[in-house]
């Protein structure tokens, strides 16, 4: 374990490393115990560096076994060799010379998932971000590019399978029953997209033939016994292959390009060059053991993965302060290929949806910081919902700055300008900058200042002046070491909507700049005054969540009412109903918190019956429309003092007005819906899926009883309707006898299933109540349950923490002990992991003063334990300060 020294790194610091590595040659001898590294570096010094300069390379928990300078021995006196680095105190006279450095590791020991490991007795890897230096010692930094020629030696009958990036070259059979595959990869890389795959796995396999006629063979390997389930990813890839040519006009670069699913893994996937690492639960599924979500998350993912060819591999980043250049622009654009192939307004709804639960309580709380972050203590702590969402809103902002045509040319700048290169924001934007001669100086605060803005807005109208006035204020809170903040550029798509439902047209408007239905928010206050209007509009601001700010748009309850029945952007007619529902649960909170009865405005509990019928609306956005703001919304909206017991009181009250108002039109259209049809995994199927599990809560809700749930259960002939039916039943009949029925029946059928299990798990840490945290204990103990496993962590102590507000935030504290606990315990293996369980404390703050006090000492417990890894010592820090 890499335990913490308290350095800081900053990217002030940045310079050029003095010596670069061309090329790369690694040779494996593969052993679970016991693996020899050998690695031939060659090594250039660059222009204008003394030879006298030291060659530093990082390492990370290395023994070095041998040491050759241009094939001769070093003397001891020459070089220091420690555990995390590697001092060559002068180098050869000549600009380039040879290093060959033996090393040895154990796999299988490997439990932090990060180098070479082995998983389910494949072996494997993961680099990103630093895992190559627990291989060989390198220049592990993304700066530094080398051609990989990679030779892999096994035993046969183990792991017949040898893969590496770029294109196989040679292989053959070695003696004692081992064999050998040599791959070459022609694209200068980081360490970081290193990868190695050795094992005996299955296959699917199938070509693609890129548009300028070239054939690429695709495989994707899993466990023996799954490959039918990973046809659904195969799909994915191809139409990920083709989008990417279509969309961007990038094409894929190798012969080959394969896709290993492991099982145990810490993210979700990585890109490594032509050899793409997933964890097996974003390639596994069918209908039977897979839902709708998982389906699209698949989708997405292989997407992403692929993408990061262009974004990320041929162009890569400078440093590790820019790993939004890659991550935030290329999940930009695996929500663009999914609104391509599903719906735009359902997808974007979800997208900022995700963007409000996990980066604005990020940006709003203590683990704050910029999208291009200027300090970092461990960089895999940055892998953050700021970097990747909020990074990609600030790509799709670029976009509405520019239009269209403006953005694809400056993309294509981009690509042609810096491929082969790692490179920086500033770059990324001078493309932009440069093909529209637009000014981006104060839009790329977007980059380098953290914090979520504050719009406020109001309207007046001035029937005898025929003019509408539209006051706009910005505000960005403070945030950890950022206490003054600067003005910034926000786009606001907006709309006048008249009484007919339509946009009003105007005459011109002064006060910002107005610019094809955006108002360019740059000052601190704007009062724009816009002519000619007839009649009193309703304004409908950021639509298409047009930038990532909290709006508060002083509007009466009708007018949102109008806007969720008139606006022509779906986004916005989402969101007004959805602030309509946030603005009636927050008052019903407060109620609840005065011992008062919570009550709704009568026509919030008509509406859902009216929206779920309307046929011109999507199955999938109806449904989308009818689900409630969850209960961590409704704690971010109440920002302080919050109490999880009155929200969750508050929301369940909500759920049982909607549900019995609504009874008769919600039932007929769950029955209806039951169509018996064959289970295909498309947009329009999953959508009628997913209106009739939320006609099920709201049923169950009304009714009060299990009668509904238990019977989608029964007769489910599919994960997505299944699951939902037994969150129904779990979460709003926990102790009644049929849901433990279904419990026990779904554990029996699914019991040699992980990934369904994890499922099983999930309901169960996210059933509400003060009970959950020894209902949690107890299913630790579960023989499917293994603290070494991320996706068993994730799907029991995770979604605990994270999605369980009456649980986790248990009045006694109760539930912030056992997260530390287990944090502790987990870090012992696996440092990442436990980091990352660790941000559902970062709330902390804005919890009522007793559950605070508890929190905070849950969180000296943690900081007070010796050894703490570098991971966790810095969220926990970050996390108190
Ligand atoms: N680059 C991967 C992605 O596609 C994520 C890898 C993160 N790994 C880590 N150890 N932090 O987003
Ligand atoms: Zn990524």
């Amino acid at each position: 374990m890499r335990t913490d020294t308290g350095q800081v790194f900053r990217l002030e610091d940045y310079g050029p490393s003095d010596y670069l590595i061309p090329e790369t040659d690694l040779t494996f001898q593969l052993d679970s115990a016991d693996t020899r590294v050998e690695a031939r570096l060659t090594v250039e010094r660059r222009d204008g560096v003394a030879a006298d300069r030291p060659l530093i390379l990082d390492g990370d928990g290395l023994t070095l076994e041998s040491l050759l300078v241009n094939g001769a021995p070093v003397a001891e006196s020459d070089y220091e060799a420690t555990a995390d680095r590697l001092v060559l105190r002068s180098t050869p006279p000549a600009k380039r010379f040879e290093l060959t450095l033996v090393t040895r590791t154990d796999p299988s020991a490997n439990k932090a998932l990060m180098g070479l490991y082995v998983s389910n007795g494949v072996f494997c890897t993961q680099c990103e971000a630093e895992g190559f230096r627990r291989i060989t010692y390198f220049l592990d930094r993304p700066d530094v590019l080398s051609v990989y020629r990679v030779c892999l030696e096994a035993d046969r009958k183990t792991a017949p399978l040898l893969l590496s990036n770029g294109n196989p070259t040679d292989s053959g059979e070695l003696e004692h029953g081992r064999h050998f595959a040599v791959w070459h990869d022609p694209h200068p890389k980081p360490s970081y997209l290193f990868a190695l795959v050795a094992g005996d796995l299955g296959a699917v396999h199938d070509t693609f033939t890129t548009a300028s006629g070239r054939d690429v063979t695709l495989a994707i390997y899993v466990e023996h016994g799954k490959e039918a389930r990973a046809t659904y990813a195969m799909d994915a890839l191809k139409r990920s292959m083709r989008w990417d040519e279509e969309r961007f006009g990038r094409e894929y670069d190798l012969d080959v390009f394969n896709i290993v699913a492991v099982s145990d893994f810490n993210m979700g996937a990585m890109e490594n060059k032509g050899l793409n690492i997933f964890n097996d639960k974003y390639v596994l599924a069918d209908p039977e053991t897979a839902t709708d979500m998982d389906f699209a998350n698949i989708e997405a993912i292989i997407a992403h993965e692929y993408f990061h060819n262009w974004t990320g591999n041929r162009i890569t980043c400078r440093d590790w302060f820019q790993l939004c250049l890659k991550e935030g622009l290329t999940v930009y654009r695996d929500h663009e290929f999914s609104a391509d192939q599903r719906s735009r307004a359902v997808k974007r709804i979800a997208e900022v949806r995700t963007l409000r639960a996990h980066q604005f309580p990020e940006d709003q709380g203590p683990l704050a910081h910029p999208v291009r972050p200027r300090r970092y203590r461990e960089i895999n702590n940055f892998y953050t919902a700021t970097v990747y969402e909020k990074g990609s809103e600030v790509v799709r902002m670029i976009r509405t700055l520019l239009g269209a045509d403006k953005f694809r040319a400056g993309m294509d700048l981009y690509f042609e300008r810096h491929d082969g290169q790692a490179v920086t924001i500033e770059d990324f934007v001078r493309c932009f900058e440069e093909v529209s001669g637009a000014d981006l100086a104060q839009f790329a605060l977007w980059y380098h200042q953290a914090g979520t803005p504050n719009i406020t807005a109001s309207g007046r109208y001035n029937g005898r002046a025929r003019e509408f006035t539209l006051e706009i204020e910005q505000s960005v809170p403070p945030t950890p070491s950022e206490a003054r903040k600067r003005l910034m550029h926000i786009p606001l798509a907006f709309g006048l909507v008249g009484s007919n439902g339509e946009d009003m047209t105007f005459d011109g408007a002064d006060g910002a700049t107005v610019e094809d239905g955006v108002i360019h928010v740059r000052k601190r206050k704007h009062v724009i005054r816009f002519k000619g209007i007839g009649a009193r509009p309703v304004v409908s601001l950021n639509r298409g969540f047009s930038a990532p700010v909290t709006l508060s748009l002083e509007a009466s309850a009708e007018d949102r009412m109008f806007l969720a029945r008139h606006d022509n952007d779906l986004f916005s007619r989402w969101q007004a109903l959805n602030t309509l529902f946030t603005e009636a649960l927050i008052e019903a909170t407060q109620r609840i918190r005065g011992g008062k009865e919570a009550a709704f405005p009568d026509e919030l509990l008509a509406y859902p019956a009216e929206i779920a019928s309307d046929e011109t609306l999507g199955a999938a956005y109806r449904a989308q429309a009818l689900t409630l703001p969850a209960e961590a919304d409704i704690a971010r909206e109440i920002g302080s003092s919050i109490d999880p017991d009155a929200i969750h009181a508050a929301i369940s009250g909500l759920r049982e007005a909607i549900g019995s108002q609504c009874a008769g039109t919600f039932g007929e259209l769950h029955e209806a819906l039951d169509s018996g049809e064959t289970f295909t995994p498309d947009a329009a199927s999953a959508g009628r899926r997913a209106l009739r599990n939320v006609l099920l809560d709201y049923l169950s809700a009304g009714t009060g009883t299990p009668e509904h749930a238990t019977r989608q259960f029964e007769t489910a002939d599919n994960m997505t309707a299944m699951a939902a039916a037994l969150a129904v039943l779990a979460h709003q009949f926990p102790h009644s006898p049929q849901t433990a029925q279904a419990l026990a029946q779904f554990e029996e059928r699914y019991r040699g299933n992980p990934l369904v299990l994890d499922k099983w798990f999930m309901v169960q840490a996210t059933t509400p109540g003060p009970d959950a945290v020894e209902r949690v204990r107890g299913l630790m103990a579960h023989e499917a349950f293994s603290l070494a496993n991320p996706n068993r962590v994730r799907a029991l102590i995770g979604t605990f923490a994270s999605a369980n507000q009456t649980g986790f935030h248990r009045a006694d504290g109760e539930g912030y002990r056992f997260l530390a606990e287990t944090v502790l315990a987990i870090e012992k293996d696996n440092p990442q992991l436990a980091a990352r369980l660790a941000i559902a404390f970062r709330s902390w703050r804005s919890l009522e003063k007793k559950r605070q006090e508890h929190a905070r000492e849950a969180l000296a417990t943690i900081s007070q334990a010796k050894e703490l890894s570098r991971d966790l010592r810095d969220i926990v820090e970050r996390t108190l300060a």
